[in-house]
């Protein structure tokens, strides 16, 4: 059984401790909500499952299938299944959509999809995406609309069927429409036994693919782990109850630089 096991995890960026004391474990088919205020290191949280070299982490461990995710490079953990949707995908000019989602796939295959089978997989995605197809022949995210971005990112997720799949506020740009598509895809992939860990500000993702749990981080610690009620709670009265039920001090907001990204590792001077 697929399992990722979090325990004490600690991690800074920059000198800067961001997770300090994460403990969270997530079962194979679980869809799990995580909340939090902003800059509270949600997404610090994903990059540093995956293994972005920005984040250094300083204790703690992580295990998938109990292998030690810490211990592998990026692509590996990407083989073992795990798969990051992010907040903001880069844009990569000169690498065509659909050569990079070939290779990632074939490198999770042992033997290479034939380009025919590919591209039969690519256009019943994209149409179940309402996605052009041009998109999968255009660089990758490069001039990508808000929204087509987002799609993007669910485009890859049905080309590589991870195991579980992170999902960094993968709602936030989709129009009311393109929400309904996306979670529609969820929920097919949710029935093929894929967990999912998803970030959303929302209720409304959460209501359309129902997760059966929701976790709340709050300086970079996980502090609540309940049920959907927590999600419904959150969306209509928001973090106060934290502080007043729970007796947690909510850090005061800091300046969300949101500027960290996979791709900004790949080039030597970021737009930072
Ligand atoms: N290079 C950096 N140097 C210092 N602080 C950083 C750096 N990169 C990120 N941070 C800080 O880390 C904190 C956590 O950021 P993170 O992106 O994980 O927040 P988040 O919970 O995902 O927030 P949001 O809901 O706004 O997306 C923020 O305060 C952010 O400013
Ligand atoms: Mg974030």
């Amino acid at each position: 059984m697929s399992v990722l096991k979090i325990s004490n995890l600690h991690a800074e960026v920059d000198g800067k401790e961001i997770l300090k004391g994460v403990n969270l474990t997530i079962s194979e088919g679980e869809t799990v909500a995580l909340l939090g205020p902003n800059g509270h290191g949600k997404s610090t949280l994903f990059n540093v499952i995956m293994g972005h070299p920005r984040f250094v982490v300083t204790s703690g461990t992580i295990y998938f299938d109990d292998i030690d995710v810490l211990a592998l490079p990026t692509n590996e953990r990407a083989k073992l299944g795990l798969f990051l949707g992010m907040q903001a995908p880069s844009e990569v000019p000169g690498v065509i959509n659909s050569d990079f989602l070939k290779s990632a796939l074939n490198a999770r295959r042992e033997k290479p999809i034939s380009t025919y089978n590919f591209y039969k997989l690519l256009d019943q995605a994209t149409k179940e995406l309402k996605m052009p197809f041009d998109l999968a022949t255009r660089a990758l995210n490069e001039g990508f609309s808000g929204g087509e971005k987002k799609r993007n990112e669910i485009l890859q997720l049905k080309v590589l069927e991870p195991k579980l799949a992170l999902l960094d506020e993968i709602d936030s740009g989709l129009d009311v429409d393109a929400m309904q598509v996306v979670a529609e895809v969820i929920r097919k992939e949710q029935e093929k036994g894929r967990g999912f860990l998803i970030i959303s500000h929302y209720a409304r993702l959460y209501d359309l693919v129902k997760p059966t749990r929701a976790v709340v981080m709050i300086n970079g610690r996980i502090v609540l782990d309940g049920g959907p009620e927590i999600f419904k709670r959150i969306d209509q009265t928001g973090y106060e109850f934290i502080k007043t039920e729970l007796g947690i001090e909510i850090a005061k907001d800091e300046p969300n630089m949101n500027t960290v990204s996979i791709g900004s590792c790949a080039v030597k001077t970021g737009v930072e």
